[in-house]
């Protein structure tokens, strides 16, 4: 195994300095406000987990659980289909207009459940690192799947160059020169997780907030958030990648933007991406206080502690890439000098972002020894 975590606190951040503007107020507000609107919103739990805590010798471990985010496994469905939704309002609905994404599952779930929405037609560009399991689900939200050698910054590439010739709008989550608008939508349709979580805490403030990064998306858009609703009190802002595809780590420690070759593809499977997004990293640039990677090995461990339910806790099910977090924690707390250096001990209060559930069931049922149903189910071990 290579090193079971990695760490990078940044030397660029300075929390008196305002965040660059590149996701203002104004969207944000009108994303949060879209989907609050649409039929079958509600927030998702903030769950307390004290026994996980004891677990790891900290103050407390809050869990936002995106798990069940409007039936669609993820935190995802408040992005690409965010950004669907103002394309519509743009360009029209109905069986003429197209929508591309490329994905490692999740954001093209979102694409495809918006553009149905809008009796569109959708087209998602899956990398040959994707699942059996994660194709079906897309094709049951009615989307057509184009399969692409490579890995998901080629599966972003050829989506691109294929919608430029046919005419398709590209929803990506990722943004490039000239391409801008619509990551900065799906961006601010993220932004909410953070809303939603300021309004659920008690007085009690999170000290660390733990999010795991891909292009980084999410992790600027609650970096942003975040920053903006709680200012000084904004929790040490800790982003984690898997080691296999640790692009904004090596970014930061680099002191620019940096496209990493994969080493393989990691388990996190919507983690898999070599090429921060622009947008994403100016954001993190200036406002992560730290960049973590995390081994492949402590994802398994992670799973099915959620699973089980420590000391009484409320068992969670939680997919790959939705206990990045808790992996990152479970590796710095075999390593004194890192847990150290993220400021971690009895007092903390750490928010980890549960960012999807069992979005794959065959993979996490191979992973955590039980199936999604009967973990929800069955209350613990
Ligand atoms: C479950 C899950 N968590 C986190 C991420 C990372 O999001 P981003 O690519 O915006 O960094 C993804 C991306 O697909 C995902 O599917």
């Amino acid at each position: 195994m290579a090193e079971p975590i990695d760490h990078l606190a940044n030397p660029r951040t300075d929390r008196k300095a305002p965040l660059p503007g590149v996701l203002g107020a104004g969207i944000r507000s009108e994303a949060q406000a879209a989907v609050r609107g649409w039929p079958g919103y509600a927030p998702t739990p903030l769950v307390d987990l004290p026994g996980l805590a004891r677990r790891l010798g900290i103050g407390a471990v809050l869990y936002k659980d995106e798990a069940g985010r409007f039936g669609l496994g993820s935190f995802k469905a408040l992005g690409g289909a965010y950004a669907v939704q103002r394309l519509v309002q743009q360009f029209g609905r109905g069986t003429g207009i197209t929508f591309a994404a490329a994905t490692d599952g999740n954001h093209g779930r979102s694409v495809a459940w918006g553009a149905g929405q809008a009796d569109a037609r959708s087209v998602i560009y899956l990398h040959a690192g994707v699942s059996q399991g994660r194709e079906a689900a897309l094709r049951a939200l009615g989307a057509e799947i184009v399969r692409v050698s490579g890995n998901y910054d080629d599966s972003v590439r050829q989506c691109a160059r294929d919608a430029a010739a046919q005419g398709w709008h590209v929803v990506s989550d990722t943004a490039w020169d000239g391409y801008r608008d619509t990551p900065t939508a799906v961006m601010a349709g993220y932004s909410l997780i953070a809303a939603e979580a300021v309004e659920q805490l008690g007085p009690d403030r999170p000290t660390h907030v733990l999010i795991q990064a891909g292009v980084g998306g999410v992790a600027a858009a609650l970096c942003v958030e975040l920053r903006s609703r709680l200012g000084s009190d904004a929790p040490r802002f800790v982003v984690v990648e898997p080691s296999l595809a640790a692009c904004l780590l090596e970014s930061a420690r680099r002191g620019g933007r940096t496209e990493v070759a994969l080493a393989g593809e990691t388990v996190m499977a919507g983690l898999s991406c070599g090429d921060p997004s622009p947008l994403a990293w100016e954001i993190l640039d200036a406002g992560a206080d730290d960049f973590v990677a995390v081994d492949d090995a402590f994802v398994p461990p992670a799973m099915r502690m959620l699973a089980a339910g420590e000391g009484g806790d409320q068992p969670i099910v939680a997919g790959e890439s939705g206990v990045a977090g808790l992996s990152a924690l479970l590796a710095a707390r075999d390593r004194p000098v890192t847990w150290n250096a993220l400021g971690l001990g009895r007092d903390s209060r750490v928010l980890l972002i549960g960012t999807e559930g069992a979005t794959d069931p065959e993979i996490y049922t191979t992973m955590v020894g039980r199936t999604p149903e009967d973990v929800m189910a069955g209350g613990g071990r």
